[in-house]
């Protein structure tokens, strides 16, 4: 008997692992915007109110207050990245993200 023989199930269990990791990353079941935002990683360089590596949701919100399409574009620096509109530092791209999720991460960012 080969070891792969006397363990026939761990293969399955390497993919079943391996599927609910894609799952909780894919689509991160989170129930507000601000696990969403956790869960999608925004907070390693955003906050609230204070600049981290990025600017604060709050000056973000006041620099684009009033501006009909800011909802759309802010999802387009989110989406492709962004560079040059806060500073030196770039914002990596985010492709991965769901569109509708990067709806629900910006629109909440621009009511802060
Ligand atoms: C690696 C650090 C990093 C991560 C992760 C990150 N950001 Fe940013 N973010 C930045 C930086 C730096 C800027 C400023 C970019 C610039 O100057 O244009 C920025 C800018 C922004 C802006 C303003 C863009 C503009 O056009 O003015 C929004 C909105 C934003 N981030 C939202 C998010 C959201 C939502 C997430 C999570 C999906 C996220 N960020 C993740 C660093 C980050």
């Amino acid at each position: 008997m080969t070891p792969q023989n006397t363990h026939p199930s761990l293969g399955a269990l390497a993919k079943q692992a391996a599927l609910i990791t894609a799952l909780a990353v894919g689509t991160a079941h989170a129930s507000t915007p601000e696990e969403l935002a956790r869960a999608s990683g925004c907070m390693s360089c955003h906050s609230a109110a204070e600049k981290v590596v990025g600017p604060s949701f709050k000056s973000i919100a006041d620099k684009y207050r009033g501006q009909a399409d800011a909802v759309a574009s802010l999802s387009q620096s989110v989406r492709n990245g962004s560079r040059g509109n806060w500073g030196r530092i770039p914002m990596p791209p985010h492709a991965s993200l769901a569109e509708a999720d990067i709806k629900t991460l910006v629109t909440w960012v621009v009511k802060h």
